[in-house]
């Protein structure tokens, strides 16, 4: 049977859940939980019962008492809630909280930058395969199937005639394949090595130029690492050009520019002051032939440098290890 108690401590939750104003709620209080309400003579009658009535009816009393202040609770907060912005004053002036926003990788940054850079000369910006044939690859490079010069570019292989291309070189006899004579591309595209030290990271992007067309000869080329050097690295930098040898370009070139950590006086990357920039050459006429055209009628210069490398060197960075590039340390990102 339910109690006289718990028809008073219904019928207070129905008044406090119909309560749409903080002063109908208010209202509600005083009359059910006030020093005068309701609750308060009950307890008060509690004495005129006998003792272990006393104690039940009490116990029973003080647990409705307390649900009936929690719903109050709960409801003031709620009308206050669903009144927020009425009648509250907004300054408009206050500066707004500035959304979060990312920028580009500094790789992605200075790969736009150095589009830029060959666009003024007029190399048009190409990607070829990361995933590529031997033949595009190594092959048509003068390097055929177990030539120790393959050795050098410590290749990825996804079977015996696929590799991960591991220089931007692919791209040489694909684009004289696809465009002919004249050519002037720049071909910066993802390559992998199995190689990781503080110079080396298993996978890094490379930026290759190649130009063909009638007359062209080495001092084409050196032009146009002047201008790569001067705009990119400032014109305080030097470069110099090693002798060395490629099976697809001849002669051959490495390329190596003052080291912006030391500024050229030798440290721990760079050893002697210099660091290795990458290769560069005259296109071999095999490798011309490769790519139909005919070097009795047209010659080409290439060069091919890693990303990651030119970007290091650029002064004041100060990055001595070229794996934080990639471990995604926001600490490290949000610098440029
Ligand atoms: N492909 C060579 C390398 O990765 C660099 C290079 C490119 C050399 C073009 C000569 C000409 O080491």
């Amino acid at each position: 049977m339910r109690t006289n108690l718990d028809q008073l401590k219904d019928e207070a939750l129905t008044t406090i859940a119909g309560a749409g104003t903080p002063e109908v709620l208010e209202a509600a209080r005083v009359h059910y939980l006030g020093r005068k309400g309701i609750f308060s003579q009950r307890m008060k009658e509690l004495s005129q019962l006998a003792t272990g009535k006393r104690k039940t009816t009490g116990q029973i009393l003080n647990a409705a008492k307390n649900e009936v202040a929690a719903a109050l609770k709960n409801k003031g907060q709620a009308l206050k809630e669903s009144r927020v912005g009425e009648g509250t004053w907004l300054d408009v002036t206050l500066p707004g909280k500035k959304p979060l926003t990312g920028h580009l990788h500094p790789i992605t940054q200075t790969i736009y930058e150095i589009e830029n850079i060959f666009h003024k000369l007029g190399f048009v910006r190409r990607r070829y395969p990361e995933v590529e044939t031997d033949w595009y690859a190594f092959e048509s490079l003068n390097m055929p199937q177990n030539h120790p010069a393959r050795d050098e570019w410590e290749t990825f292989y996804i079977n015996d005639k696929t590799v991960i291309t591991p220089h931007t070189s692919n791209g040489q006899v694909r684009e004289m394949e696809q465009f002919g004579s004249p050519v002037r591309m720049i071909n910066i595209s993802r390559c992998g090595r199995r190689q990781s030290d503080l110079s080396h990271i298993p996978t890094f992007y490379q930026f290759e130029g190649l130009v063909v067309d009638q007359g062209i000869n080495i001092t084409h080329l050196k032009g146009t690492l002047d201008f790569f050097v001067r705009e990119y690295f400032g014109k305080e930098r030097a470069y110099r050009l090693r002798p060395t040898d490629f099976r697809f370009t001849e002669p051959s070139f490495e390329v190596d520019v003052t080291c912006g950590l030391c500024g050229g006086k030798g440290c721990r990357y760079c050893k002697a002051g210099w660091s290795e920039l990458g290769g560069a050459g005259m296109v071999h006429p095999q490798v011309l032939k490769n790519g139909n055209l005919d070097p009795k009628n047209v010659a080409g210069f290439a060069f091919g440098w890693g990303v990651e490398r030119v970007f290091m060197m650029r002064e004041n960075l100060n990055i001595p290890d070229i794996r934080v590039l990639y471990q995604n340390d926001l600490r490290f990102l949000e610098q440029f």
